[in-house]
Order: structure tokens, then sequence, then C-alpha cells
């Protein structure tokens, strides 16, 4: 994709903490009334919900306040997500509806950036038929948006800049974190996989490693201000360092992770199956804060599938990797990706899925019907699977995947588990909520005042998503 720029003037040198600055300074100049506020709404993966805490603490620092209602908001940010239809289906809903909003405050600002906004064609759709959104810029330039904000204050026109692919400079940004005691560190960024169904190494560029010094800082001032859990994100954590000049490899970060006093529960996420290393499994076995989960997608168990959906790898390799963790690490929660009706599937292909699910016996699975989308191999392929098929495999996949989690739940009734608890149950609040190093979901009764602190709860009942308990 081109470059797209749109700007009445070109993007000024100050891009990042120096635009907070000088945003910061604007505003107070000429928005005397009263403080600015924002809303920041996040669709997808865990990159794009850290993406937006940055975000989030680059415009506090600007001097906007959070506010919890998009009617209350003077800037709204759409943080979108592009992997299915339906995820960008909704984020065009909610845009339509921010029309009648903008009427009412004239000085509101509409910005839309993450993988929607890195696809040429949305962002025509978006000048043409959405005049309301402001600002548009892409998953490589989220510094960028108090220099853009300034811009479309000053100018009064729509800022639009996206670009290809871009050196991860704002990880050094103020960031306003979700929680104070679990959060996200991101360890590199993009993709260099290409399955052949995924939108992601076109929205989000070629693999980018952090450096192993600038992850470990980042963990231990979370450490420090008292975090209790980590986890590290990656599209495919296992080619950590690839592109890095040093040799260090992902057990490696891992380890010395590990190695850093307070944090007490790390996990990563996501490990392509192809990649994942013995070593690694060791290292997860060998340190008790690297929690006994793992997300493995397999995503089919047909291998002439996972051949035309490029995952290099075989049910068979998938299996003894699985299984080889499964004989290392104690109480192994594992989870996966599914994806039914990929093109080509035929009820063979699928057969083959729901048998690899029941040997692999996992604890939790996200499926999904695929979902073709533009520009991708798979999108084009003329064996597209009718709409009724894949529903009706996605509904026997449900009927087969669910209640082997129920079993496994059933299984942990009567241990005690540690959990860190997270919050209050939306329906009860002398119900508490929070996950097991393995990540169940439990919930128990308990005081409010134990968020954030790791609990010994007794599993006292199970359902196929969620563990009943009550504190030790
Ligand atoms: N990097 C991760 C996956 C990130 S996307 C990995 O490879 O393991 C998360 C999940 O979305 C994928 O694992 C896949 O199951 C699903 N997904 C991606 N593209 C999809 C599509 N076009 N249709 C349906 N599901 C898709
Ligand atoms: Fe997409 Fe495959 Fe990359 Fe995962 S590894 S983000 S599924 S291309
Ligand atoms: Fe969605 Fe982009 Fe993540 S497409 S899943 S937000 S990398």
């Amino acid at each position: 994709m081109e470059e797209i720029i749109e700007l009445t003037q070109e993007p000024t040198a100050q891009t990042g903490e120096l635009g907070i600055t000088i945003l910061n300074q604007w505003i107070r100049e000429n928005y005397t009334e009263h403080p600015l506020t924002y809303i920041i709404k996040t669709w997808g993966c865990q990159m794009n919900e850290r993406d937006s805490e940055i975000m989030a603490g680059v415009v506090e620092e600007c001097g906007y306040t959070r506010v919890d209602r998009e009617e209350e908001a003077d800037l709204i940010v759409y943080n979108t997500c592009l992997i299915r239809e339906n995820a960008e289906m909704k984020v065009f809903g909610n845009l339509g509806q921010l029309k009648a909003l903008k009427k009412k405050n004239p000085k509101m600002r509409i910005a839309l950036c993450g993988c929607m906004a890195q696809k040429e064609h949305i962002v025509e759709k978006l000048k043409k038929s959405y005049p309301h959104v402001d600002l548009v810029f892409g998953t490589h330039n989220i510094h960028e948006l108090p220099v853009l904000l300034m811009d479309s204050y000053k100018v009064n026109r729509r800022q639009i800049h996206v670009l290809e692919d871009g050196v991860k400079t704002y990880q050094n940004l103020p960031s306003r974190r979700l929680y104070d005691f679990k959060g996200f560190v991101n360890i590199m960024f993009g993709c260099n996989n290409f399955c052949s169904y995924c939108v992601v190494p076109y929205t989000r560029g070629r693999e980018q490693s952090r450096s192993k010094d600038e992850i470990l800082a980042e963990v231990q001032e979370m450490a420090d201000s008292g975090y209790q859990e980590i986890t590290l994100l990656g599209q495919n954590v296992n080619s950590y360092g690839n592109d890095l000049d040093s040799s260090v490899v992902f057990a490696d970060l891992l380890e010395e992770i590990a190695a850093i006093e307070g944090i007490k529960r790390i996990r990563f996420m996501t490990s392509h199956p192809k990649d994942i290393s013995h070593h690694l499994i060791d290292i997860m076995a060998k340190y008790p804060t690297i929690c006994n989960q793992l997300h493995l997608p397999v995503q089919a168990g047909s291998n002439r599938i996972l051949k035309k959906m490029n995952r290099k790898y075989t049910k068979e390799s998938y299996l003894e990797k699985l299984n080889y963790a499964k004989s290392v690490i104690p109480n192994l929660t594992i989870s996966t990706d599914l994806i039914v009706g990929f093109p080509g599937e035929t009820e063979a292909d699928f057969q083959d899925t729901l048998s690899m699910v029941r040997e692999a016996e996992y604890d939790f699975a996200f499926s999904y019907l695929y979902s073709p989308r533009a520009g991708t191999p798979a999108a084009t392929d003329p064996d597209q699977v009718p709409d009724d098929v894949k529903h009706h495999r996605f509904d026997r996949l449900m009927e087969t995947v669910n209640p082997i989690f129920l079993r496994k739940n059933e299984a942990l009734v009567g241990k005690t588990l540690t959990v860190l608890v997270e919050g209050v149950s939306k329906n009860d609040s002398s119900i508490l909520n929070g996950r097991t190093k393995g990540s169940k979901l439990i919930h128990f009764p308990g005081d409010p005042g134990l968020i954030g602190s790791i609990v010994r709860v007794n599993v006292k009942r199970a359902q196929t998503f969620i563990l009943f308990g009550e504190v030790e």
C-alpha cells in the first residue's frame, strides 16, 4: 500500500513527547472553559488494548480527562480490528451513530486508528461516506496523535496519515494502564507468517522485536509499582529476537523476566505451533512464576487444510509438542484457536478437526467461522464453503468441545488454587472474579479490598466456562 498522506501541512517533527507538550500548551491557551474529555473504544486483540493504553496515557498528558460515555467526550478514538468481517461491521455501525453526537458538540474530534486504518479501501470508504471522522492514523504512527489533533483543531480539516510500516518508537511514551496489578508488555510487533486467511501481516507490518533491555526495564518498572502479573505480547513470540543483532531467543528473555523479583505470574501469547521448542517448554516447567498455561492455536485438524492455510506444521507435529508440554508442565491449561469452513474444507477435513480437539483435550478454545479478508490469498479461493455448511459445522464443533471444557473444569472441583483477584461480578457486588494460574476464570464471595491480590480459593463447583469457589 502506498503511504496515504492528506495533511493540510506536513506533519511537524513534533511527534511523540514533544507533540504532547505543544498540544498541552495549545489546549490550555485555547480551551479555557472546561477540561477536554476523551474516550477510547477498543476492538480486537491484546495488541490493540495495549496501544489504547498508550494513547490514553498520551492524551491524558495532553490535558484530556477520561469519561465513560461517548456523549460526554470531546475526543472519541476508535481503535479498530479487521480480523473478521463482523469486527469491521461493528466499527462502521458505531461510527454511523457518532454523526448525530458530533452535531451537538462541534468541537468534538473523532479519530479512527488501528488495523482498519491500514487498508486503503477502508480509508477510501471513510473519506467518501464518513465525513464526520476527523483523524485517521494507522498502527505504525499512534505517536502522532497529538500532532494530528492539533492540526485538526488549528485548520479544522480532516487529517489522514497512514504508514505502511514503521519503527515502533512509541513504546516509551506514557501509558495509562487499565489495571494496576496485571498488564501487557509488548515484546514484538508485526508478523512474517502470512497464514493464507489472515490480514494481520498486512495491518501490522513485518516482525520487529523490542530490545531485551527495553522490555526488562518495563517489567522492572511494573514490578516496582506492585504489578503481580504480566502478559508478554507478540503474534508469534517464538520468533522473538530473529530480527535483532544479538542472539537472544524468546526462552532466554523469559528466563530473565522470571528472575525479576515481585512479578508472581508470567504469561505470554501467542505461540505459533511451528516454532515452539522443547527448550521453551522446559523453561516454562522450570520456573514457578511462568504460568501453567499454553495458548497454542491449531486452526484445523486436517493436514491438507493446514497446508492450504500455510501454517507449516502437521497435526502430528503439533500433537507431539502439545503432548511434550503436557508431560513436563504439571496441570497445564491448554487453549487454542479454531477456524471452521476454511475454503476447500470437506466433511472429512472437518471430522479431522473434531478428532483433533478430542485428542488434544483443550481446556478452552476460541472458535471462528472462516471470514474472507480482502487481500489475503484464501479470500479469492474459488472453493468457498457455503454459509449454512459453515454454521452447521460450527454448531457441531461446539457440541464436541463444550463437554470437554466442562470435564476439564470438573476435574478441578475440590482443589485449592491460587487466584489473582481481578474485579467484582457485574451482577452481584459480593462476588469477586479472578483467574487461577492456569488462567481459569473463577467466581467466589469476598471483599472488593482483595482486588489485585493473590488468594487461595477452594473450587466447589464447575461449569463449562467458569469455576465457583470459596476463599480458604
Ligand atoms: N498470531 C496468532 C493469531 C492472531 S489472530 C497465531 O497465529 O496464533 C487470532 C485468531 O483469529 C487466529 O488464530 C485465527 O483463529 C483467527 N482468524 C484469523 N483470521 C481469520 C479469518 N479470516 N477468519 C476467521 N478467523 C480468523
Ligand atoms: Fe495471522 Fe498467522 Fe500471523 Fe497469526 S501467525 S497473526 S494467524 S498470519
Ligand atoms: Fe484485529 Fe489487528 Fe489484532 S486485525 S486481532 S486488532 S492485530
